[in-house]
């Protein structure tokens, strides 16, 4: 897979994609992570990629210009399966969308700032949008480091464990079961019996309950 994030901070992004799994996914070649600066595809010789809006109102726009510049030379190396633009106002962000996105082979993420983006951008370039939940972020970098996070896990070989993806809350409309590791007993608080029984079959009962009583008591519309 490869995904493109064009942004106007990608100083924001690129320590994010430089640790941990992230990191270990791109080294061994299952995603390729590329952060485009659309600084670099403006024409103006202060590097401007923003003005006012037509009709007036505070805030700036990200103009169509320098982004359509940016996309089109993109598309011109590869074909994408999506032109995903992050904002407020997009498709919630679900476990569903996540696994459905992480099947792709090439996706690009638009980061907007400011008051968004020139519409013309959206409706001329722009595939699908999403919102990574009801509240107003400064930019949408956090939104795509959400997103291209969630994806990249899923990708097969990514987790040493592979089926540890499909015991995440939400992979089956369900939160997780709680979980322990040592020491068994820290301070008189124990951890349940049942998971040191090595009774594999009662393990899962256990745990298939604890889930559907966190998921009844936490987030019961998951349930219907
Ligand atoms: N940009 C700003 N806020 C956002 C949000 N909640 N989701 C996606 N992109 C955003």
């Amino acid at each position: 897979m490869r995904i493109d994030i064009l942004s106007c901070v990608p100083s924001l992004l690129d320590s994010f994609f430089a640790h941990s799994i992230l990191k270990r996914a791109q080294q061994a070649n299952h995603v390729e992570v590329v952060i485009h600066d659309i600084r670099d595809y403006s024409t103006n010789k202060h590097r401007t990629i923003d003005d006012y809006a037509f009709g007036g109102g505070a805030g700036m726009v990200l103009q169509i210009e320098p982004i359509a510049r940016c996309i089109r030379a993109l598309q011109a190396e590869r074909t994408y399966d999506e032109i995903i633009y992050l904002t407020p106002d997009g498709e919630q962000m679900q476990q569903r969308m996540v696994n459905q996105l992480s099947l792709k082979g090439n996706l690009m993420m638009l980061c907007g700032h400011y008051k968004g983006v020139d519409q013309r951008v959206r409706d001329l370039f722009v595939t699908k949008e999403i919102s990574i939940g009801d509240y107003v972020l400064s930019g949408g970098e956090l939104a795509a480091a959400v997103l291209a996070d969630s994806i990249i896990r899923l990708i097969p070989g990514v987790l040493n464990d592979e089926t540890s993806a499909l015991t995440d809350s939400f992979q089956d409309n369900l939160l997780a079961p709680p979980v322990y590791s040592r020491p068994a007993d820290f301070e008189g608080h124990k951890v349940p019996e049942i998971l040191m029984s090595g009774h594999e079959a009662k393990i899962e009962e256990w745990r298939y309950e604890q889930s559907l009583k966190r998921t009844k008591e936490r987030r019961p519309d998951l349930l219907q």
